[in-house]
């Protein structure tokens, strides 16, 4: 099997997930990092024994030995890297969220067309084994017709977590607070496992960190699905600890309910409950233990030739509903898909 020599851009606390993903695959080395601040390449370099240090990431495309970037760095710099590194026929994999506009994601996804390259986006949580079990029941059909769910984040960031990083909590840099930044993958999961949004009404605030942040830290979203269904969103960075997520999926036959990684379901009055908690979580147990699976995964999709199941046309659908939701909050309206 092909060895695939891979770069880092962004050195910053996620990288960390991506690299050791990375150590524990046979067939992949990274070979190169890449950070605007020197000394966070170098040491990422030193932790995970990679030979290449670059601070100008248009310099490390050009090293024709490459065959993968990881982009892990700030939001805003995310259609842009991956467009760049496509161009020069890389396959990406780029963390979340897949750009900051609708037009941008559109480039993205045009790019990866054009190079014939794969373009994969940080989606982890929908390998997490409570996700795949409660989409396996919900794809039985057993429960019956979907007739609503809710999602909920309620965790805590601190001053220090942007202060630490200062594209945080900035419209320009980081596009949005708790909704684009920690309970977009929970949106995702919403909208993956019950039906596509037809329409959204939301409100955003910043209740706490007034002085820190100009985005939101807490957001409510009601969205109505293709045939009525009504989806309920909450996610704030306002509370004392990261709190397990839950997610909570109503049909006519019973529900499904997901809370960390303990799934209920419950059908006709009885009650099942699985702990699908497998202690093999890479970085934050809140971030979920998806990052190796999905890597192992996106690898295997490039030695295949086959497609990424989070690829351009699954992300963009949590940048259309981001956009229709901030755009909702903005103007104090409903707004359709
Ligand atoms: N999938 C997840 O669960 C998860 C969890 C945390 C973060 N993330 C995502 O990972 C990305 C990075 O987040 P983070 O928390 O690691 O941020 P961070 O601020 O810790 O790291 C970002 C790094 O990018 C570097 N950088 C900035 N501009 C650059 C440039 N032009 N070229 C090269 N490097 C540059 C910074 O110096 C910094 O080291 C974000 O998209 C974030 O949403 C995903």
């Amino acid at each position: 099997m092909k060895e695939w020599k891979t770069a880092i851009v962004g050195c910053g606390l996620i990288s960390k997930n991506h690299l050791k993903a990375i150590n524990n695959l046979e067939t992949v080395t990274c070979i190169a990092v890449c950070d605007i601040e020197k000394e966070k390449a170098e040491a990422a370099a030193k932790m995970y024994g990679v030979k290449q240090i670059y601070t100008d990431y248009q310099e490390m495309l050009r090293n024709p030995e490459i065959d993968v970037v990881h982009i892990c760095t700030p939001h805003y710099l995310h259609a842009q890297m991956a467009i760049d590194a496509l161009h020069c026929g890389k396959n990406v994999l780029c963390e979340k969220p897949m750009a900051l506009t609708v037009e941008d994601a559109k480039k993205m996804a045009a790019a990866e067309k054009d190079s014939g390259k794969l373009l994969g986006i940080c989606f982890q949580n929908r390998y997490n084994e409570a996700v795949s079990a409660m989409r396996k029941i919900l794809q039985s059909g057993t429960l019956g017709k979907l007739l609503g769910a809710r999602g909920q984040v309620t965790w805590n960031r601190n001053p220090e977590y942007y202060s630490s990083s200062p594209w945080k909590g900035c419209w320009a840099t980081e596009g949005g607070g708790v909704l684009i930044n920690q309970a977009i993958h929970t949106l995702d999961l919403l909208q993956w496992l019950t039906c596509p949004v037809v329409s959204v009404e939301a409100g955003i605030a910043t209740r706490r960190l007034k002085d820190v942040i100009e985005v939101e830290d807490t957001a409510d979203v009601l969205m109505i699905g293709e045939h009525g269904e009504r989806l309920l969103f909450y996610a704030t960075n306002c509370y004392v600890k990261n709190a397990p997520v839950e997610l909570e999926i109503v049909c006519e036959n019973g529900s499904v309910k997901m809370t960390g990684n303990t799934v209920s379901v419950e059908k006709k009055g009885k009650m099942t409950v699985t702990d699908y908690s497998s202690g093999t979580t890479l970085g934050k147990d809140y971030w979920g233990s998806g990052h190796g699976v999905l890597i192992q995964d996106f690898y295997h999709c490039i030695q295949e030739k086959i497609p990424f199941s989070v690829g351009s046309a699954e992300a963009i659908v949590s940048v259309q509903l981001l956009h229709a939701i901030y755009c909702s909050a903005r103007e104090g309206k409903m707004v359709y898909l």
